[in-house]
């Protein structure tokens, strides 16, 4: 049975973060879907589209690993792909309690899902896509935080914003 997972998340952007998860977990599963769940809850930066587009980008030399979109319940996106796990990063233990509220109702919807935690590289610890984009936002540096597409696209939408103000 082909080890199938998926890992789901906001990603309004990727940062190197989430790209140290996705290409640890590669390792592990022999297929992994990153999915951008569409959070209605949310206010985003990028629409779904152009998310998938920057993970699709910064991804590309990943073989196993498939990019989508989904809005609806997480389990329920995992079940059509016939993943039996979602990957979930852990950066500190200030994640542990939202992760584990997640994880529990996710147990509670399809008990047969596992849910498995990788932590994420002591040098990413303090990112976060919220933090990138507020330094974006007043022109600092974000070289050593996210992919260069991403880069240039927080670029591009914060001068795009900036000139409609
Ligand atoms: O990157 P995030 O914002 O921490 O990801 C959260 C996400 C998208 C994984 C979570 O909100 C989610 O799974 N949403 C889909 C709706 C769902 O399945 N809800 C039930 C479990 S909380």
């Amino acid at each position: 049975m082909a080890s199938i997972a998926v890992c789901p998340g906001s990603f309004d952007p990727i940062t190197y973060g989430h790209l140290d998860i996705i290409t640890r977990g590669a390792k592990v599963f022999e297929q992994i879907y990153v999915v951008v769940l569409n959070n209605s809850s949310k206010n985003s930066l990028f629409s779904v589209e152009e998310r998938v587009e920057l993970i699709r980008e910064v991804t590309k030399d990943l073989p196993n690993v498939v990019v989508d979109s989904f809005q609806g319940l997480l389990v329920e996106y995992a079940k059509s792909v016939n993943a039996k796990a979602i990957i979930r990063g852990l950066r500190a233990v200030s994640d542990f309690e939202y992760e584990m509220q997640i994880t529990s109702m996710n147990r509670v919807l399809e008990e047969d899902i596992e849910t498995f935690f990788i932590m994420t590289n002591n040098q990413y610890s303090f990112l976060s896509s919220s933090i990138v984009k507020e330094v974006a936002k007043y022109g600092g540096d974000i070289s050593e935080l996210v992919p260069r597409p991403v880069k240039e696209s927080l670029k591009e939408k914060f001068t795009k914003l900036h000139n409609q103000e």
